[in-house]
C-alpha cells in the first residue's frame, strides 16, 4: 500500500526511556500506518509501550530513532512549538484520566483550545457549548469537573478533543474508568463522531470489546507489532 494513503505512520520507531542506571528499550523497531477515516485500536500488555506509542504518534514525545508524520507532516522536522500549534489544530487527545481543569467549568474546559487556535471569546463559546451538545452534556456546561461523575467528565474530554474539528484523535483507554455500559456509551459516541465526520481515531485499549469494534487492531508484544488485523 502506499504510504501516502496513511494519515498516520510510524516508521520503525525505537523508544528507550533513561532512568538513574539504566535505559529501558520499550519501543523496539514498531511501525504501523492508519489509513484517513478508520478506527484502528492498539491493544497488548500493561507496560508495553501502548501509551509511549500514543504521545509519540500525537507530537507529544519524540522517539529515540524513527518517523512519525501526521497528516503529511513529518513531526521530526518540527520544533516544539511547531508542534504544540501543529497538535492543537490537527490531533485531538483523550486520556485515561481526563486531565480537565478543576478549576473551569465543562465550557470552559472545551473553550481553551478555542481560545488558543485563536478564537474570539464569543465564537468559543458558541462552540464549545455545541460541542458539549453532541457529547449529551448540554444541561452541564456550568458544571467543574469534580461535579460530574466519571462518564461525564470523560465526555467533556471527548467534546475538548474535537474542538477545532481535528482530523485525528488519540484515544489512550477512553473509557478505562467507566462502567461496562457507561463505557459502551462513549464507544457508540467515538464511532457515531468517525461515521459522521470521517475522523481517524488511534484507540489504545485493553477493553475487547471495543478494539473488535475498531476498524483494525494492531497487537504490540516486546515492543513491536505482533499482529495486525483488518477487519473493515
Ligand atoms: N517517562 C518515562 N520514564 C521511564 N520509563 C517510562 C516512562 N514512560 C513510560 N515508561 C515505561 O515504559 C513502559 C511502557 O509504558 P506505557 O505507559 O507506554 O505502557 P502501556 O502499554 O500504555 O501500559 P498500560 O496498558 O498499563 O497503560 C513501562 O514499563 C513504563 O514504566
Ligand atoms: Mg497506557
Amino acid at each position: 500500500m502506499d504510504k501516502n494513503e496513511f494519515i498516520l505512520s510510524a516508521t520503525n520507531i525505537h523508544r528507550q526511556f533513561k532512568t538513574a542506571n539504566s535505559v529501558l528499550p520499550v519501543l523496539k523497531g514498531l511501525s504501523l500506518g492508519i489509513q484517513r477515516g478508520k478506527t484502528a485500536a492498539v491493544t497488548g500488555a500493561s507496560g508495553v509501550g501502548k501509551s509511549t506509542l500514543l504521545h509519540i504518534m500525537g507530537g507529544l514525545d519524540r522517539p529515540t530513532e524513527g518517523a512519525v508524520t501526521v497528516a503529511g507532516v513529518i513531526l521530526g522536522n518540527k520544533t516544539e512549538t511547531q508542534l504544540a500549534a501543529f497538535r492543537n489544530e490537527t490531533i485531538g487527545f483523550v486520556f485515561q484520566f481526563h486531565y480537565l481543569m478543576n478549576d473551569f467549568t465543562a465550557l470552559e474546559n472545551v473553550m481553551i483550545p478555542l481560545l488558543v487556535a485563536g478564537k474570539k471569546k464569543g465564537e468559543a463559546a458558541d462552540e464549545a457549548e455545541h460541542l458539549l451538545e453532541i457529547v449529551g452534556l448540554r444541561d452541564r456546561t456550568s458544571h467543574r469537573p469534580k461535579q460530574l461523575s466519571g462518564g461525564e467528565q470523560q465526555r467533556v474530554a471527548v467534546a475538548r478533543a474535537l474542538a477545532n474539528d481535528p482530523p485525528i484523535v488519540l484515544a489512550d483507554e477512553p473509557s478505562g474508568n467507566l462502567d461496562t455500559s457507561t463505557g459502551r456509551r462513549l464507544h457508540d459516541l467515538l464511532f457515531q463522531l468517525n461515521a459522521d465526520n470521517d475522523t481517524t481515531f488511534l484507540i489504545a485499549t485493553h477493553n475487547r470489546e471495543l478494539a473488535e469494534r475498531c476498524d483494525s487492531e494492531t497487537q504490540i508484544v516486546d515492543g513491536k507489532v505482533f499482529d495486525h488485523i483488518t477487519r473493515r
